[in-house]
């Protein structure tokens, strides 16, 4: 950690809202949310071949939240969260992610926001093949420029810490399907963000895998007070977030707060 970090932290004391956890050195006022989307809208094509795939999205979620996205297919969720994670952009409306007007950024600036305080989780796991859990974790880590020895100490930590430690060197072939979205999840963690997206990560996965991998992403986001955003059409698997976020036809139909915890 370097000691310019250090210092920023102690100039600026966390908010309860947002506990410094991650390194942050973009404070967030006091009942800010992480995450603001007003009004928005995508548009898919154009003329006669347009499809609105969101129609006005208004969504505020707060550092520390665990939140499930369900609603049929279609209905545009992958949409929003491509959105949320910076990989696509709106066609109207506004995104303020820690304060910050993402809609106001260049892609390059977007890029960056994306690589400092996102992780993504796919249905598809997206390894890559002939490649070491270790090296598919380290991967990110690569792109930031951190040297190849603190990428394998990093990369091994994020695999401990999915239960994997001891297969870093097997390629996603010798590896099960949980197993792989468990590098996966790993490669997502291993840049410390602030907000992990998950969409549909347990969609090829038998229902005790499943479990596995929603009882590692509630312990992510317990114990590295990683905020959870997670697509799923299983209601066992949203059971284990606090909060339900319909979507139907590019809307948010419906927001509920969980009270009971777990599945
Ligand atoms: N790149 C695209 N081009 C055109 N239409 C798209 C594209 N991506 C998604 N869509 C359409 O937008 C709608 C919402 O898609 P999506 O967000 O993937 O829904 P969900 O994830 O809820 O199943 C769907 O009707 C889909 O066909
Ligand atoms: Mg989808």
């Amino acid at each position: 950690m370097s000691s310019v970090l250090t210092r920023t932290r102690l100039a600026v004391p966390p908010t309860p809202a947002v506990p410094d956890v991650h390194g942050g050195q973009v404070p967030v006022a006091v009942g800010e949310p992480l995450i603001r989307l007003r009004g928005v809208t995508k548009t898919y094509g154009s003329g006669s071949a347009a499809f609105q795939a969101l129609r006005g999205v208004d969504l505020d979620i707060a550092a520390g939240e665990f939140v499930a996205v369900m609603g049929p297919s279609g209905s545009g969720k992958s949409t929003a969260m491509n959105i949320l994670g910076c990989l696509d952009t709106p066609t109207s409306g506004t995104y303020q992610f820690r304060g910050v007007a993402v809609q106001r950024l260049s892609r390059d600036q977007r890029a960056r926001l994306r690589r400092r305080w996102l992780g993504f989780v796919f249905q598809g796991f997206n390894l890559l093949a002939r490649t070491t859990a270790l090296e598919n974790v380290e991967l990110p880590l690569l792109y930031r420029g951190v040297p190849r020895a603190q990428r394998h100490v990093a990369a091994a930590k994020a695999l401990a810490s999915v239960g994997l430690a001891g297969w870093e060197t097997h390629t996603p072939a010798e590896l099960s399907g949980g197993q792989q979205q468990r590098v996966a999840i790993a490669r997502a963690i291993v840049t410390e963000p602030a907000v992990l997206l998950a969409d549909e990560p347990t969609g090829n996965l038998d229902s005790q895998r499943s479990r596995e991998i929603m009882e590692l992403l509630r312990e992510l986001n317990v114990r590295q007070q990683i905020t959870v955003l997670m697509v799923t059409h299983e209601p066992d698997m949203a059971a284990y977030a606090r909060r339900v976020v319909h979507f139907v036809d590019g809307l948010v139909e419906s927001d509920t707060p969980r009270t009971d915890e777990g599945a």
